[in-house]
């Protein structure tokens, strides 16, 4: 049994619980602290604060370990299917053959979205992002089943929810792509599996069924179950506070979209590519972009490199850059931001700056090569991004609402001005 954690305070001594986790993480569990001494901590950013216990994923920062309920990372993206995992997330077990076929085919039987979206569609303009429109219709899908606004509702009705914004997501996302080309939208195909029915709808024309490639399925369903979750980050703990007050799925998973959307999050797959497009048009020179990294009075970032928690690598990058090699090699692409990304890495990665940082390559950092190569356009990589996380944000949700958590409400320290008086216009200076 761990000890209590002591804290003094002016003197005065104050004993606070220590919780341990499965891997023998502790916490000093603080919920107690202001009622005993007055004190709040203060932690901008949240760079060591635990919001929540979780059984969902296991990821050590410093061993470059990541597990979704246990099962390691490497082997899920080698054995298991995407449906599969989102089953794991959200139901905490692997399924067993008939649960996936039964979870499968409620999916397949929801992926059509209301004829009246459609309209929605057609307002927005051609040069939309589509993390815009997906939000929004995500979010939308609230109005169109209102009875997912009931917090009380029994689990099967709950259920029901999950699995129409499993089936849907791929839908709306890939309808706002056919937006933003002026091409008319593709409606989903049940004989289709998740991913293929996806690539359909993305790439299918009136003029031309699109023929899913097996290379392409694979390496787009390995990319979605890297993506499925990543415990407490920016957009899971979005969804989570913004579901804490009871509001609806829908437009908790739209508040995750939206915080996803960030160049500092799920954004920094297309501000990755976008970089790499910049450094070969610029004519190839990696160690100049190292150097304006580097420099301090210069904005400009690594894209895909450092992360929050890991600081020894991130496992998803070493898949995903064999699978990079791997597809583009199968499809017989040759992609020059590929060579150019493997420079930077081998430069960063050899560059005092980047080593003492512990600033190594992210999940993002291949995954728009593969993107890209797969006939995926630039902004739509975050999307990407948001159809992996959708299992995870909802499994977080979900967990959240059945912990029974109170609504989320940080404390902050006022350090503006102290009280004064009211001063009429007439008398100000
Ligand atoms: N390029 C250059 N310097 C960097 C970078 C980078 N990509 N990332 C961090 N640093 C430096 C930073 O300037 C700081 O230096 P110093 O100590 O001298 O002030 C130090 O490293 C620590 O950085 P930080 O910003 O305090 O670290 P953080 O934990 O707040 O930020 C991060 C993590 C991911 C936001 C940051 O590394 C970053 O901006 N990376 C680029 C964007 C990116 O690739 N994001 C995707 C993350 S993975 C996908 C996801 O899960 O969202």
């Amino acid at each position: 049994m761990p000890e209590n954690a002591k804290l003094v305070l002016e003197g005065k001594e104050y004993e606070l619980p220590v919780v341990t986790g499965t891997e023998n993480e502790k916490a000093v569990d603080i919920t107690r602290l202001r009622d005993l001494s007055g004190y709040i901590t203060l932690d901008s950013g949240y760079k060591n604060t635990g919001a929540t216990v979780s059984k969902i994923t296991y990821l050590d920062g410093e061993n470059g370990i990541l597990r979704y309920r246990g099962y390691p990372i490497e082997q899920l993206a080698e054995r298991s299917t995407f449906l599969e995992v989102a089953y794991l997330l959200i139901y905490g077990e692997l399924p067993t053959r008939s649960q996936l076929d039964e979870f499968d085919n409620n999916i397949r039987r929801h992926t059509l979205i209301h004829e009246d979206m459609k309209r929605f569609y057609q307002a927005y303009p051609t040069y939309a992002h589509p993390m815009g429109v997906v939000a929004s219709v995500t979010c939308s899908l609230s109005t169109f089943y209102p009875e997912s606004l009931n917090p009380n509702r029994p689990w099967e009705k709950i259920n029901l929810t999950i699995t129409r914004i499993l089936a849907k997501f791929p839908t709306i996302a890939a309808w706002a792509y056919n937006n933003s080309i002026g091409h008319p939208v593709n409606y989903p195909k049940n004989k289709y599996s998740y991913v293929e029915n996806f690539l359909h709808m993305m790439f299918s024309k009136p003029t031309e069924e699109y023929e899913p490639d097996p290379v392409v399925v694979n390496a787009l369903d390995k990319l979605l179950i890297l993506h499925a979750d990543h415990e407490q980050n920016c957009s899971t703990s979005t969804v989570r506070l913004v579901g804490s007050s009871q509001a609806n799925l829908y437009g908790s998973i739209a508040a995750g979209c939206i915080a996803l959307w960030g160049p500092l999050h799920g954004g920094a797959n297309q501000a990755v590519i976008e970089m790499l497009d910049q450094i070969h048009a610029d004519g190839g020179n990696v160690q100049k972009y190292v150097e304006k990294a580097k420099d301090k009075n210069d904005p400009f970032r690594l894209m895909g490199f450092g992360h929050r928690v890991y600081k020894n690598f991130d496992p998803r990058a070493k898949i995903i850059k064999k699978a990079c090699d791997d597809v583009l090699n199968k499809l017989g692409i040759h992609d020059p931001v590929l060579d150019i990304a493997k420079k930077l890495e081998e430069v960063a990665l050899q560059d005092e700056y980047f080593v003492e940082r512990k600033l190594y390559p992210n999940v993002d950092f291949y995954s728009g090569i593969i993107y890209r190569a797969i006939g995926i356009p630039v902004d739509m990589f975050t999307v990407m991004f948001a159809l992996g996380r959708l299992p995870g944000w909802i499994a977080q949700w979900k967990e959240m609402v059945e912990n029974k958590e109170p609504i989320g409400r940080p404390r902050q320290i006022y350090t503006g001005a102290a009280k004064r008086d009211y001063v009429n216009i007439a008398e100000r200076g």
